[in-house]
């Protein structure tokens, strides 16, 4: 009889259901006595040993449905080490209940944070298998991550609502996407919108150069600007300061995130009118577009076969469309970012695209 615990941690995204489901279906399917365990809300349904053990009909019509089944939360590695509200070691739980429960392995679907520990909890000697989620695809080792497209798809149609809006009233529009770290989601949905200025957190911005690239566009005609800007952006200036002098700076400025910061200095510096649409979370949710679904369910197949041949220590990965598998401790605390002098970056800019600089 194979055991098999499950658990998904993080920011959920779209194909999270549909990765689980890609697992649980190769599992059964060639071992049809095997018993899934579901554990609820992320690492904290490990460490509190709460969870549901599966049955074959839960993973039935989920392929289509947003979020997670068994839930999730975050558990930030930087406290991995303190004690929980209850005083207890965390891994020192974790690793009790999984053998408490005889687990053969441990599926773990997240992204960064969350690798982290399940690199920890693989050197502790659990059997772990990951698969790669997030809308930011910031995970090294693979060449996407399955929730990403999807974003993409929902920030770009946010995009395209607001061109003929933009059009219509001859304003800045400035959309502010996700992504704290790194820009892959504002890069590529601002490129499919067809914005004319996109700013990631990889390319420290001059507002100087954005309001050179609205006058430019005035100048030939164009009365209004799409700006497309990751949440996580910051100013050359602001290279200058602290984490925590930035952090005070924030406070004292009273603007709710980058992109009402710049919209007020373009209208300061232009006079033109700006508006801000921020979709926030609305990237995370709803039906997996078709091509995650497909991502999905392939790295679920991939990583039941990893089980299956007792391959452990690895996320499963795509690699140049390949579907292969990446040692965990090749992939944990790191961080895929935007290389501004990228192919991707190279074109933008040839197209004419203000990427701040
Ligand atoms: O990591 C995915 C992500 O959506 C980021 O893009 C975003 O900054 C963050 O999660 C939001 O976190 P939370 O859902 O905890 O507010």
């Amino acid at each position: 009889m194979m055991k098999i615990g499950m658990l998904t941690s993080g920011g959920d995204c779209q194909a999270l259901n549909a990765a689980m489901r890609g697992v649980a279906k190769s599992l059964y399917n060639c071992i049809p006595d095997a018993e899934i365990y579901g554990f609820l809300d992320g690492y904290k349904g490990l460490i509190n040993n709460n969870y549901k053990l599966m049955s074959v009909n839960d993973f039935s019509g989920i392929l289509t449905e947003g979020g997670t089944i068994i839930g999730t939360s975050r558990l930030p590695f930087k406290y991995i080490n303190e004690p929980d509200e209850e005083g207890r070691d965390k891994i020192s739980c974790m690793k009790k209940n999984y053998k408490k429960l005889k687990l053969d392995a441990l599926v773990i679907l997240g992204g960064n944070g969350t690798h982290k520990t399940a690199n920890l909890l693989s050197k502790e000697g659990l059997n772990i298998v990951t698969l790669p989620k997030t809308i930011d695809n910031d995970i090294v080792g693979t060449d996407v991550s399955f929730g990403f497209q999807s974003a993409v798809d929902i920030a770009t149609n946010t995009i395209d609502c607001i061109h003929t809006t933009a059009a219509s009233h001859s304003r800045v529009f400035i959309v502010e996407l996700m992504g704290h770290k790194t820009g892959w989601l504002t890069l590529f949905a601002g490129m499919a919108g067809g914005a004319d200025i996109i700013l990631i957190p990889e390319i420290p911005y001059e507002i100087d150069k954005i309001i050179e690239a609205i006058d430019k566009r005035t100048k030939e005609g164009k009365h209004f600007t799409i700006i497309a800007v990751a949440e996580g952006v910051i100013s050359k200036e602001e290279l200058e300061f602290t984490k925590k002098e930035l952090k005070e700076i924030r406070k004292r400025e009273h603007y709710p995130s980058a992109a009402y910061r710049i919209g007020a200095g373009i209208m300061q510096k232009t006079g033109q009118e700006v508006r801000v649409t921020v979709p926030g979370h609305v990237q995370r949710g709803g039906s997996p577009c078709a091509y995650d679904r497909v991502l999905a369910t392939r790295l679920g197949s991939k990583a039941a076969q990893l089980i299956m041949n007792k391959e452990f220590g690895y996320m499963v990965c795509v690699k140049n469309n390949q579907i292969d598998k990446v040692p965990l401790s090749e992939v944990a605390g790191k961080t895929k970012m935007v290389d501004p002098d990228s192919g991707i970056i190279t074109q933008a800019k040839a197209m004419g695209i203000c990427v701040g600089l």
